[in-house]
């Protein structure tokens, strides 16, 4: 099995990446691929609009010289996608945010790329704000139809410099535990896949 992190830090090795990393942790002990893609930082510009990708039905975005399209291949042929942002005034950052509206428009018009995948988000964040950030992320996770798993608290981790979130003990035990989750959801739903609702 595959689980996908994305990254939508600027900062490499920043708070985000540890907590997707330490989120991977546990489902690679027990087995599963792992990959963590880096977004944050990288050329992704919104969502235009234009329709076009209800018209090609593709599994593309008409926006072809950006890392969108090679990122939503990849999330497709994921059994898990965890979403990771650091909190930027008290949302999500501008690239996790063009990843969320164009590669859920992608989904919608082919008929949900992503559904019955397991789906996390997790935050970094300094002080305040995160949850409105998890909040965005399970928005997108929700509609396209993926299912979440719980863990011992929201998923967010406490820090400001890079590595500060390796200080938050509560937090890192819960991504422990997320990773944890999304195994035993992940291995669940697997073998029921036949059984999703049409
Ligand atoms: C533009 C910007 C906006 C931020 N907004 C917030 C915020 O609203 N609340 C907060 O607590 N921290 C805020 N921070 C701090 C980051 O969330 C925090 O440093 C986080 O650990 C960064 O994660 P990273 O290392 O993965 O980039 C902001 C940082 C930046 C650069």
């Amino acid at each position: 099995m595959k689980a996908l992190a994305i990254n939508g830090s600027p900062r490499n090795g920043g708070n985000t990446e540890i907590l997707l990393t330490k989120v991977l942790a546990p489902l690679e002990a027990a087995g599963w691929e792992t990959e963590l893609v880096q977004v944050g930082g990288r050329a992704i510009r919104g969502c235009m609009a234009c329709k076009k990708c209800f018209e090609t039905k593709d599994m593309e975005c008409i926006i072809k010289n950006d890392i969108l399209n090679e990122t939503v291949k990849k999330m497709s042929k994921a059994d898990a996608i965890i979403l990771g942002s650091p909190t930027y005034f008290a949302d999500v950052t501008a690239e996790m945010k063009a990843l969320i509206d164009r590669s859920g428009y992608v989904s919608i018009a082919n008929g949900g790329l992503f559904k019955g995948k397991v789906g996390s988000s997790v935050s970094a964040v300094r002080r305040a704000g995160a949850l409105r950030a998890f909040d965005t992320m399970n928005h997108f996770l929700h509609l396209t139809q993926m299912v979440m798993p719980g863990s011992t608290y929201w998923n967010l981790g406490i820090g400001r410099e890079i590595g500060e979130v390796d200080n938050d003990e509560e937090g890192l035990r819960n991504m422990n535990h997320l990773g944890k989750m999304i195994n035993w959801l992940g291995t669940s739903l697997k073998d029921n896949m036949d059984k999703f609702p049409k």
